[in-house]
Order: C-alpha cells, then sequence, then structure tokens
C-alpha cells in the first residue's frame, strides 16, 4: 500500500504560551515527542529506511525530525499560515488590539486574511506544488504545522476546501493517510509523552 505520513512538530514555547506564529524552539515535551518519533516511525512505517522527510523552513519542525536519520527536504510552502500583524500574539491580545479583525475571522475563517498575512485559502494555493508531489511519492514524512496539516488533511480526506479551518490535527500524534480510489483511508498513531 502507499501511504503519505503526516505529523505536527512537537509543543513549541509557543505552543506553551498560547502565541501564534513566530519561530520558536521546541519546549522539552516537545523534544521528547522528536525521539519518540523515530521511535514511532521504526515501528510503523514500512521501508522506513526508504522514507523521507519534508519539513518547513522553521525551527520546530526542522527539530521535530533532527533523530530521523533520513534524507530531509525543506520547503518554505510547508511554512504555517502567516499571521502578519498578528504573529507572536496570543489569541486574547489579538481580540483586544484587532477586535474587528477578530471578530472577522470568526464570521469567515476560511477566507480571512490576516493583515499583511494570509488566509486558508491563500494556504491552499501555495500548497498546490506540494500536494501534486505527494501525489506522486511513495513513501513521505510531512513534518509541518497546525493550519498547512488541516489543508493538506482535508485535501486527501476529499473534505470541501472552505472545512479545513476545522480540521483536527492533534500535537505528538503520526497520521498515516492511505488513499485509495475511493477515498483515503486514516490511522492516527498517538504518541503519549
Ligand atoms: O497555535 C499554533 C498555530 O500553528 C499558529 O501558529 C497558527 O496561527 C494557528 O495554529 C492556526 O490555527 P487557527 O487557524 O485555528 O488559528
Amino acid at each position: 500500500p502507499r501511504y503519505i505520513w503526516l505529523s505536527r512538530h512537537g509543543e513549541s514555547q509557543y505552543n506553551l504560551e498560547g502565541k501564534i506564529g513566530g519561530d520558536a524552539d521546541l519546549s522539552e515535551r516537545g523534544m521528547k515527542y522528536a525521539r519518540k518519533l523515530k521511535d514511532l516511525v521504526e515501528k510503523y512505517v514500512p521501508n522506513h529506511d526508504k522514507l523521507e522527510v519534508w519539513t518547513s523552513t522553521l525551527r520546530r519542525t526542522q527539530q521535530t525530525a533532527q533523530f530521523l536519520p533520513n534524507p530531509k527536504k525543506q520547503w518554505k510552502a510547508l511554512d504555517e499560515l502567516d499571521a502578519g500583524s498578528c504573529d507572536g500574539l496570543t489569541y486574547e491580545e489579538i481580540a483586544q488590539r484587532f477586535p474587528e479583525d477578530f471578530a472577522a475571522r470568526d464570521e469567515n475563517k476560511f477566507e480571512y486574511r490576516y493583515r499583511g498575512g494570509e488566509s486558508y485559502r491563500d494556504v491552499i494555493q501555495r500548497l498546490e506544488p506540494i500536494i501534486m508531489e505527494l501525489e506522486n511519492q511513495e513513501n513521505v514524512l510531512v513534518i509541518t504545522h497546525q493550519a498547512v496539516l488541516r489543508c493538506i488533511y482535508a485535501y486527501f480526506m476529499n473534505s470541501p476546501q472552505e472545512k479545513s479551518p476545522w480540521m483536527s490535527i492533534p500535537l505528538h500524534t503520526l497520521i498515516r493517510l492511505e488513499p485509495r480510489a475511493y477515498g483515503t483511508n486514516v490511522t492516527r498513531i498517538k504518541a503519549n509523552i
């Protein structure tokens, strides 16, 4: 069978502080996940010696990949949704400083574009070449970010694009997709750390 493997980066310092965006390092727990991910790959990925690992250009995804001996590729197109002026803020701070934007995002999370940043629709557009590559690849693990993974996941699950912002992609979980002619099978492997 042909599988596509997906994972968010391990918990970051920003995740702990509730801040969005940025380029933070992994937390201690996030580092534990990075180590555990190596074990999970060895255990669950057939032909893991031939696996390719794709990350974004951000530290937290590379740190998550660091214990995997596999060849790696970095893609700018896998970077997290750009929150523009809101980068580095908590949702509470965004609600205080940019109340209209906060309400607008609540109203239409798919179309809402951060000031100087991106919307989910924008992310889907820049993911197009990645998704095309993934369609042709045999054995890839993609380690990236929440919003980006929601879009990739929705695509392979054949969900309408507009539903992407609500896909559930928890931390510290390795997701196995098996695309088939009539739909994609999903297996979620929790790291329990
Ligand atoms: O909080 C982690 C994070 O990856 C942020 O960097 C990003 O802005 C956010 O999740 C995306 O999730 P949502 O679209 O629900 O705000």
